[in-house]
């Protein structure tokens, strides 16, 4: 099974996408930042170690996530499923050890989905507007797609509640820092042809027909 990684700035619908893509087609999602905030919630050593990090809206350590995704990596699962990583690799380091990783595992990248967008304002309004749900963690949006009755989850009713690092002044410490630690990816995996751009400012069901289309998925 193929193994694919989304790129692209906070807010700009990767998780929105992994999330559709499993739905349809069964791939395992595997995202760094669901798996680091479990381990702060669960105050595990690891989630007392990036806690801080995380909260003020700057990268966690490369050799805390490289391990975290080591082990995923080691579990028959994705053999199985293949997967769709959201928010691995992030730094260069990070890139040159996930190669290493795969080799590794006798496993290979097949594609690196980039969710491209230069709209500032829009990143903004999809990160302070994002709300979960403390129970089932469904996600919606105030501005995009606002709950029918207000603080209370669409599915199952849960109270809704914004992410700590989706307040305004740390969504943009969050993009500055992807536009100095993350986006010379683009380059790195455009320089081994295996980056596909989508417009992250289109519609999510428009993205999953298109990436499906463009990666043959059926
Ligand atoms: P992480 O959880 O990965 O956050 P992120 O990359 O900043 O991404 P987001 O989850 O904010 O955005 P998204 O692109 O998934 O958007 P979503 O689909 O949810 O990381 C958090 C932290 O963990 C990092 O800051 C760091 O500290 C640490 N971390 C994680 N991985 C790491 C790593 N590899 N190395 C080091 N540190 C790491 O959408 C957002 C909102 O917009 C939602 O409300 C959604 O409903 C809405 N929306 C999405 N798409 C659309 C659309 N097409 N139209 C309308 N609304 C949309």
């Amino acid at each position: 099974m193929a193994i694919y990684v989304l790129l692209g700035p906070p807010g700009g619908g990767k998780g929105t996408l992994a999330k559709l893509l499993r739905e349809r087609f069964g791939y395992l999602h595997i995202s760094t930042g669901d798996i680091l905030r479990e381990e702060v919630r669960r105050e595990t050593p690891l989630g007392r170690q990036v806690r801080d990090c995380m909260g003020r809206g700057a990268l966690v350590p490369d050799e805390l996530v490289g391990a975290v995704v080591a082990a995923r990596l080691a579990e028959d699962e994705i053999r199985r499923r293949g997967c769709f990583l959201d928010g691995f690799p992030r730094t260069l380091v990070q890139a040159r050890l996930f190669e290493r990783l795969l080799a590794e595992a006798g496993l290979a990248l097949d594609r690196v989905i980039l969710m491209a967008t230069d709209d500032v304002d829009r990143l903004i309004k999809r990160l302070t507007g994002r709300r979960v749900c403390g129970q089932c963690r469904a996600v919606c949006n105030l501005v995009y797609s606002p709950p029918r009755q207000p603080g209370r989850c669409d599915h199952c009713g849960g109270p809704l509640e914004q992410r700590g690092d989706d307040t305004e002044p740390t969504a943009r410490e969050r993009l500055r820092v992807y536009a100095e630690q993350t986006e010379p990816l683009v380059r790195f995996y455009e320089e081994r042809g295996l980056l596909l751009r989508l417009d992250a400012a289109r519609e999510g069901l428009e993205l999953l027909s298109e990436v499906s289309l463009a990666l043959g998925l059926s």
